[in-house]
């Protein structure tokens, strides 16, 4: 193994590592202050960053993303009810390279809709994950999710997209989670990117609010996201972000 993807498990196993343990203090009544603190502080106790914290000006160390909540909601002291869906996404930096994941979570039960939401969103990103390997198009990613979301009646999020990772947060390429087959660049062995689909019940257009971040659907419907960091093989791909408790998908679903 590189290099590269040697430390980006790394960092990959922290960030998920995180998220199984946000599995068990999600429920009615928590704030989603709470769930970044404890985000904080696991990521504090494995001698590694949080990712998100000061990022061109974020707050927070995790971002939290309820019902229509697209992505990059602001942890605060709003509590959870029963029947919200969550989305956590978790980011850190290990010896410099980064692990960026994120998984819905259900507070208490939720409506049925809201399942098959989360299921569809799920499905999408790991059959676009299955594709992957060197010499592919990159746009086959973003076909793949598009086509699995649409015949589900549901609409993938133009406005934000999957992205390169490594010592950088973001960098390139995009990855984007609608588009048509064999377009776009060329996948090599060796290159690092998250895939992250954002998935809406209505119409796929988001808004963001006066806070600079919190991104909604302009619709008010609701979206759910799932997110992996992905390295390129010559045969296929290894998911840095898989969840070593079998929590990758809510059990309770
Ligand atoms: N983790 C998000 C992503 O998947 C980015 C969050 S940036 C922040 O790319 F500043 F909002 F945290
Ligand atoms: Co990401
Ligand atoms: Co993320």
């Amino acid at each position: 193994m590189t290099e590269s993807f040697e430390k980006t498990k790394i960092a990959g196993s922290i960030a998920a590592g995180a998220l199984d343990e946000v599995n068990n203090i999600i429920k009615p009544g928590v704030s989603t202050s709470e769930i970044d603190k404890f985000c904080y502080e696991y990521i504090n106790d494995h001698k590694a960053f949080s990712a998100p914290l000061y990022y061109r000006g974020y707050p927070k160390s995790c971002c939290t993303s309820s019902n229509h909540v697209v992505c990059h909601g602001i942890p605060s002291e709003k509590i959870l009810n029963d029947g919200d869906i969550l989305n956590v996404d978790v980011t850190a930096i290990k010896d410099g390279w980064h692990g960026d994941t994120s998984r819905m979570f259900v507070v208490g039960e939720c409506s049925v809709k809201a399942k098959k939401l989360i299921k569809t969103t799920y499905e999408a990103m790991m059959e676009a994950i299955k594709i992957i390997k060197a010499n592919i198009k990159i746009g086959n990613i973003g076909y793949t999710i598009q086509k699995i979301v649409e015949a589900e009646g549901f609409s993938v999020v133009r406005d934000f997209c999957g992205h390169g990772i490594g010592k950088k947060f973001h960098e390139s390429p995009n990855v984007l989670h609608y588009g048509e087959k064999n377009s776009g660049q060329e996948l090599k062995a060796g290159m690092i990117f998250t895939v992250e689909p954002m998935i809406n019940y209505g119409k796929f257009e988001t808004k963001t609010l006066k806070d600079g971040w919190t991104a909604v659907t302009k619709d008010k419907s609701l979206s759910a996201q799932f997110e992996h960091t992905v390295g390129v093989t010559k045969e296929g791909y290894e998911i840095f972000t898989l969840s070593d408790k079998g929590l990758n998908f809510p059990p309770k679903l």
